[in-house]
């Protein structure tokens, strides 16, 4: 049907609405699609009897209030075999009372502790990056600052030692188009063989760390427990891997969009120059602005109202963090990046039992690089025609040349 039209009463048309996941060119420039879908058709059911939502509140209700979960209501993830969900052990995929078990083992190793001592790690190497680009006045922000980063610190996190980050890399990003095997079915052999090759990578570091307990975090999950109830070596190797492919491109993304945002907007640029402990503000409003995960997704066990739209059970209901980020209800001027912004909290890390557990991570990794970058360099220029996106699901540049000045 044509997109353009308006859904009438109570009743959701079909229909893609601007934003079809296969044509639109959503990576560059989506928002004036969200806004366009939040407009015209805010609960919409696409043309696959998927149903996406996209109003802050609608969102909210969605990840925190409503009785869904990652798989419908008999047990299965969407678009698995039952073998295949059962072999899936990832708390991100999982229900209660498996979800809460599992997270609150491995929450045991995200201690503030275990964070704090990885900040001076960060920090050096955040230093030494900056200090090694600053005579070039050029740098590429993705290679030298925001793959770097995350890279170090999920090494430091998982005890891998840091020569290993590039084949760490590139594992990863293989994996992540398991998550979408009907785009891309050619890469799904490679995709599994990063898988095998990980795993196999992993357990070597998980028995090391049997033999010999370690602090970091993977030798901490090792020995996690709760009353008498540990992970198994199993459950350890999914939360370690999906670990990494959970946090290592989603903070990529965060820091090298929010180093395009901040070329945008050198006037924000300067404000944190000015003031660094707007450094945190900074990175929330980021998140906010150019989110590296658009959209979460839950399946809905009961029939439950959305803006006036009763969606059925079972249905796969798409939240689109990326849209209610910009809702004007909530966001004042939402089009316009502010870092000093103080309104509602964004969506980009999802909401409800299986918010972000990396978020703190996350934050601080940006945090360190966004304030570096700031107190050193001034007029960060990014000829945005020569941005390269990472071959990813998400919103992730794969390479940023940007020119730069020394600050004095
Ligand atoms: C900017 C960076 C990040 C973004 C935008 C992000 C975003 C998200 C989102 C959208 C979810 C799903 C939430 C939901 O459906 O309600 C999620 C879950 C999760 N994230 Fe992150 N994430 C980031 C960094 C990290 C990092 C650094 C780690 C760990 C090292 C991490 C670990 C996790 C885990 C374990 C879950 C699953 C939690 C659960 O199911 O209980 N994330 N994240």
């Amino acid at each position: 049907m044509d997109n353009t039209e308006s859904p009438s009463g109570g009743d959701a048309i079909p229909g893609w609405y601007g934003v079809d996941p296969t044509t639109t060119n959503l990576k560059m420039n989506p928002h004036a699609h969200y806004k366009h879908l939040r407009e015209i058709q805010p609960v919409n059911l696409t043309p696959v009897d998927d149903w996406r939502l996209s109003n802050y509140a609608d969102i909210q209700k969605l990840l925190k209030h409503s009785h869904s979960g990652m798989r419908d209501i008999d047990g299965l993830i969407p678009g698995e075999t039952r073998e295949q969900t059962n072999a899936t052990k990832f708390m991100l995929r999982m229900d209660p009372p498996d979800h809460d078990r599992l997270r609150n083992l491995v929450s045991k190793a995200f201690t503030p502790r275990a964070l704090s001592t990885m900040r001076p790690m960060i920090e050096r190497l955040v230093v030494a990056e900056l200090d090694r680009v600053a005579p070039l006045g050029a740098m590429d922000l993705v290679a030298d600052l925001a793959l770097a980063v995350p890279a170090a610190s999920m090494c430091a996190m998982l005890g891998i030692p840091f020569e290993d980050r590039h084949k760490l890399t590139d594992l990863v990003s293989l994996v992540t188009y398991r998550l979408a095997k009907q785009a891309y079915p050619e890469l799904q052999e490679q995709s599994e063989a990063a898988i095998m090759e990980l795993a196999q990578y992993m357990l070597v570091l998980i028995e090391e760390r049997r033999e010999n307990p370690t602090e970091d975090i993977l030798g901490q999950l090792v020995t996690a427990e709760e009353s008498g109830d540990r992970l198994s070596n199993d459950e350890l190797l999914q939360q370690s891997i999906g670990l990494l492919v959970a946090g290592l491109e989603t903070t990529t993304g965060l820091i090298a969009n929010g180093m395009v945002c901040f070329s945008r907007y050198p006037e924000e640029f300067e404000k944190l120059a000015d003031d660094p402990t707007l450094a945190l503000s900074a990175v929330e409003e980021c998140l906010r602005f150019e989110p590296s995960i658009p959209i979460t997704l839950r399946i809905l066990w009961e029939d439950t109202e959305f803006s006036g739209i009763t969606i059925p059970a079972n249905a796969n209901v798409y939240a689109l963090l990326i849209g209610a980020n910009r809702d004007p209800l909530y966001f004042t001027e939402p089009d316009r990046f502010d870092i000093s912004r103080n309104e509602a909290k964004h969506c980009s890390f999802g909401g409800g039992i299986h918010f972000c557990l990396g978020s703190h991570l996350a934050r601080m990794n940006a945090e360190i690089a966004f304030q570096q970058m700031a107190q050193r360099f001034t007029a960060i220029e990014i000829d945005e025609s020569s941005i390269q996106w990472a071959p990813s699901l998400f919103r992730i540049p794969g390479s940023i040349p940007a020119r730069f000045q020394r600050r004095n």
